[in-house]
């Protein structure tokens, strides 16, 4: 069947690694198996308009829509993700797009859009397939939906499904693939299934390194063949604590693995440094609470200078005293972001 016009929305969350992907193999195939934690409020709206072309065109035909304002920037993006998936979507030169897009998240907060986004606009493009082959059993479309967005930004395959998800093989995880994200099968103690996430933003500047000029120095870098294995002996080390709800390991395995990742960073060559001085004082503060309180809190990080501080439900009132009160002065303008572990991506 084909369609004529229409249009489908989504709203994608954003994910927060506690196992970190940093480095990759052929085509957008992650170095090293990673976990992460879905978010709900950090997320992406797009909204997909398609139009039936008379006859298909060379090149791919859309517009962009950002926060209600065209954005021509954001197009080679959007141009080379459709060039990477058309092989599997080879609808996609017979149709004019509008893709309308907006953020929860303030614009340029240093909060990276691109799983929330990669995400949103895969699973816009999977119902089109949808509508066209009606019947698709729905394990189908999320797998696919996740292996699309997956050749728009790595990361943004781990946004489809909500809870913890996990991408690449892992042989103590069933049907975990370098494909696509799937939802963590192990054993989930109740503590970490209501984690908290607040993002401090302590710097909101644009990234100085992208993160695909980030996973390309892991080619050629010293350490990079010690740290993939050692990403997958954390990810084993979480498997057993998330069952057994063992949050001062959790603590121990989840900052390691955000400092290892800065870490890879400092020691490429060309070397470079994406923590500011806010966020190592900020992370001090974090271990000098935890040792005078006895919390559970704990951070990690993306490519990027700021902090997410990861924490149970139960802390929450304690937590956010000790944010307003200590940390909030390193944030730019005082901001930071509620988050929690959210139930993944949903059509509007
Ligand atoms: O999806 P990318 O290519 O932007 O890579 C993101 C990598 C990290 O955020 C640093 C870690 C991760 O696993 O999300």
């Amino acid at each position: 069947a084909t369609i004529e016009t229409g249009s489908f929305t989504w709203r994608s969350p954003s994910n927060i690694a506690l196992v970190k992907y940093w480095g990759k193999r052929g085509e957008q195939l992650p170095a090293n198996p990673s976990l992460s934690f879905t978010l709900d409020t950090c997320a992406t709206t797009t909204t997909l308009h398609f139009e039936k072309r008379e006859q298909p065109v060379s090149g791919f035909g859309f517009d962009l829509l950002f926060e209600g304002k065209a954005r021509e920037d954001f197009k080679p993006k959007i141009n080379s993700f459709f060039g990477r998936i058309e092989s599997y979507m080879p609808f996609l030169r017979h149709y004019h797009f509008t893709i309308e897009t907006s953020n929860s998240f303030p614009h340029s907060s240093g909060i990276a859009s691109s799983a929330s986004g990669m995400s949103a606009l895969a699973l816009c493009l999977m119902s089109m397939e949808k509508e066209m082959s009606p019947g698709m059993p729905e394990e189908h479309f999320y797998r696919k939906a996740s292996f699309l967005a997956r050749l728009g930004s790595g990361s943004a395959c781990r946004s489809i499904e909500g809870g913890l998800v996990v991408w690449g093989r892992h042989p103590g995880i069933m049907g975990s693939t370098d494909l696509y994200g799937v939802s963590y099968p192990g054993e989930v103690h109740p503590v970490f299934q209501t984690y908290q996430d607040t993002i401090l933003l302590v710097d909101r500047g644009e990234k100085q390194v992208s993160s695909t000029a980030g996973h390309g120095l892991m080619h050629g870098h010293p350490f990079a063949e010690r740290r993939f294995v050692q990403a997958g002996e954390n990810l084993s080390a979480l498997q057993q604590v998330l069952k057994a709800g063992d949050m001062a390991r959790f603590t121990e395995i989840v900052e390691s693995e955000a400092l290892t990742l800065h870490a890879m960073m400092m020691t490429g060559k060309p070397y470079f440094m994406l923590m500011s001085p806010a966020t190592l004082q900020v992370i001090r503060k974090i271990w000098d609470f935890r040792k005078r309180s006895g919390s559970n809190v704990c951070f990690t990080l993306d490519a990027g200078a700021n902090v997410h501080v990861l924490y149970p439900e139960e802390e929450k009132k304690a937590v956010m005293e000790f944010i307003n009160n200590e940390l909030v002065a390193y944030c730019e303008k005082g901001y930071y972001i509620c988050d929690r572990i959210g139930e993944g991506a949903v059509s509007l």
